[in-house]
């Protein structure tokens, strides 16, 4: 549950006239558009726009996203080096589809060019995290600024405009949830604030603080995504044309480096370094943090089997105490059902320890996860036999 934010001009009451002079074609009225999360049953928010938002000019088929799933003839673990990754595209264009099931779609960004029009995802939540690169989130409800290790969260049917700072090459790393992206319910007490105790507090999320009206009744392109398919729409007026709003639902940004990590006398689990949770996946951050102080304590993970789940593992800034031959903006994806665990020589490399500064990204899925052939193209085949001495 998101803060409830207002921001510029509203009504007292909802749904009742929203006087505007002379207002579009005389009609005396702002627009309301209701913004709501799972059909009306959720959180909303309203906006009040200086023109309808529903006129539309024209509408065009704008292609599909390529998914080439290629079939694995057999279950192992998989290591992708996206570094490298060719820069193309802006970033809607220019995004890599590695890792999709039903539930969420994974995939890697390098853009080569500013984003060209306004883009719109129909029927998934999407989290941009950024490793790299800063600039503005352009959007209806206002601008939201975004710096490295920023995860941007943004709510299906927001429409919107990444705009980057051009000096820095953005490396993205963009996971599209089918369901709802939401703040863990475990974090939330009966009230609906943030727990004490929980490893992030509402000051951490950053939603829009400003916003600035725009006036242009001129065609728009909007691109907007549903699945796989494309559609441009030409709108014919802008659709940043909103005088205010409030609500609980907008985009948002929480820095990696703002999660408050949990730690023991001994190793921690997965579940406590949850930073988002959606239908079919969680979303988890592996921030910098003391390690476990038992004087016998074995400081990096123990082998696991990941039973009922598939472990991806974006590594983003430091050294990664159990891994070896990771770099950033490598992935590791372990599967269900085969154990993995601590590399040669990382348990005593990290017996005098004291903390980590690893940073890394993880998102855990409920149902399988199937790599695309872009996947296949980064993957090292000889990282299954990486635990050999
Ligand atoms: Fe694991």
């Amino acid at each position: 549950m998101l803060p409830y934010l207002h921001l510029g001009s509203i009504p007292p009451k909802r749904h009742i006239a929203h006087a505007a002079k002379p207002g579009y074609k005389n009609e005396g009225i702002y627009y309301e558009e209701v913004v709501t999360v799972a059909g009306f049953g959720r959180a909303y928010s309203i906006c009040y726009h200086l023109r309808p938002p529903t006129q539309v000019t024209k509408i065009e088929a704008a292609g599909e996203v390529s998914l080439d799933i290629v079939p694995e003839p057999t279950l192992r673990h998989h290591h992708l080096r996206s570094k490298d990754m060719k820069a193309q595209g802006d970033p809607i264009t220019g995004r890599f589809p590695l890792l999709v099931n039903d539930d969420v779609t994974i995939a890697r960004c390098r853009p080569k060019t500013a984003q060209e029009m306004l883009f719109r995802n129909a029927t998934a939540d999407e989290i941009i995290f950024v490793h790299q690169g800063r600039g503005t989130l352009e959007t209806m409800f206002g601008p939201v600024p975004f710096r490295p290790f920023d995860y941007i969260v943004i709510p299906r049917c927001t429409t919107y405009l990444l705009d980057f700072d051009s000096a820095i090459q953005p490396e993205l790393l963009i996971i599209e949830g089918a369901g709802n992206i939401d703040i863990p319910a475990k974090y939330l007490n009966r009230d609906g604030q943030l727990r004490l105790g929980a490893p992030y507090a509402e000051r951490d999320l950053h939603g829009p603080t400003t916003f600035r009206t725009i006036d242009q009744e001129k065609p728009t392109a909007v691109v907007i995504k549903d699945g796989r398919r494309m559609t441009r729409y030409t709108l014919a007026s802008h659709p940043f044309d909103v005088v205010g709003w409030d609500g609980m639902v907008y985009p948002y940004t929480f820095n990696a480096d703002d999660f408050e990590p949990i730690t023991g006398t001994v190793h921690q689990p997965p579940p406590v370094q949850q930073t988002f949770d959606a239908p079919g996946f969680v979303v988890c951050t592996f921030a910098p943090r003391l390690l476990d102080t038992h004087p016998l304590a074995i400081k990096v993970p123990y082998a696991h089997s990941n039973v009922q789940a598939d472990e991806v593992l974006y590594y983003v800034r430091g050294r990664f105490g159990s891994r070896r031959g990771v770099e950033e903006a490598s992935f590791t994806l372990h599967p269900r059902g085969i154990p993995h665990g601590p590399h040669p020589g990382t348990i005593v490399a990290s017996r005098d320890m004291t903390r980590t500064d690893e940073l890394a990204v993880m998102v855990d899925t409920v149902a399988p996860l199937h790599l695309t052939r872009q996947a296949l193209e980064l993957d090292d085949p000889q990282y299954p036999y990486s635990w050999l001495d």
